[in-house]
């Protein structure tokens, strides 16, 4: 039902200088497999066909890497590297690929906004691929989904973080429905430090219907002047159509080097 994904890929990624001066923060790999990978193979598992990926100057590879490279190609063919390329060329075959470019990095609102032509008038996901997320049986965007046919409005991953983290993620409260289900009725962009309405923080799943679009378009600038998404799902979340759910699953912070050296390692040796 839910058929496109949208990728905001144009951010600077700054936490993760320099390896990010000349190369896409989404290109990191962890094992063998660039970090939008993992998204993308989440996102096929959900059942979604139209990847629609918003990048930027600098992120040309990232189309390259959804692209056949006919050279590469004949020079293993035959060979036992073959192999190797088995995963990408089947999820290239399982789904379509299409671009958009941010010209202004105004933030992930912007971002998503600016990825409405080719989302259309079509409720969709948002996968921030530096937030890897992982489970053994169903994947998150895939339980995600399921909610979807249940609720029918905007759905948002959150987990339960330390209270002296809450600052660097958009954070939630609202009315309990269940242990894992809350709908939303306040959310706040990096609270200050001890002022944090909950501990449940947005992660970087999104399930979002249409309506966004016009409400990100009516949203000013906020924390740290960028447009943001949190914002606009405020907005939403008025007409009691929010709902937050505790994903099943593991969560790898890959934006930045601090949470990818250690929980690379981790990822390693539990899911490959
Ligand atoms: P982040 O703030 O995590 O990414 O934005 P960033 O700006 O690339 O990283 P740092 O903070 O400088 O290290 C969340 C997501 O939104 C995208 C980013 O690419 C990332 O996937 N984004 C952010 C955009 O596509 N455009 C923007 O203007 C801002």
């Amino acid at each position: 039902m839910i058929k496109h994904c949208l990728f905001p890929a144009a951010g600077y990624g700054t936490r993760f200088l320099p390896a990010t001066k000349s190369m896409p923060k989404e290109m990191m790999p962890i094992v063998n497999k660039p970090l939008i990978e993992y998204g993308v193979d989440e996102a096929i598992q959900a059942g979604m066909t139209n990847m629609a990926i918003v990048t930027g100057r600098g992120k040309n590879s990232l189309m390259d890497h959804f692209d056949k490279n006919y050279e590469l190609e004949h020079q293993i063919s035959g060979t036992n590297k073959e192999e190797m390329l088995v995963d990408i060329r089947s999820l290239i075959d399982s789904a379509q690929f299409t671009y958009i470019r941010q010209r202004e990095m105004k933030g992930l609102g912007h971002a998503i906004l600016t990825g409405k032509q080719l989302i259309g008038d079509n409720p969709f996901a948002v996968v921030l691929a530096d937030d890897l997320c992982v489970n053994e049986t169903q994947g998150v965007l895939e339980q995600m989904v399921k909610l979807f046919k249940q609720f029918r409005c905007t759905i948002v991953a959150v987990e339960e973080v330390p209270n002296d983290e809450t600052h660097k993620y958009g954070v939630i409260a609202g009315e309990h429905l269940s242990d894992d289900l809350i709908r939303v009725t306040d959310m706040v962009e990096k609270p200050e430090q001890g002022t944090a309405p909950s501990n449940l923080a947005i992660i970087g799943r999104y399930i979002l219907t249409p309506d966004i679009f016009e409400h990100i378009e009516n949203t000013e600038p906020g924390k740290g002047g960028e447009i943001q998404i949190t914002d606009a799902i405020l907005k939403q979340a008025s007409n009691g159509c929010v709902i937050a759910y505790r994903f099943k699953g593991k969560r790898f912070d890959c934006g930045s080097w601090m949470g990818i050296s250690m929980r690379q390692i981790t990822a390693m040796k539990t899911y490959t």
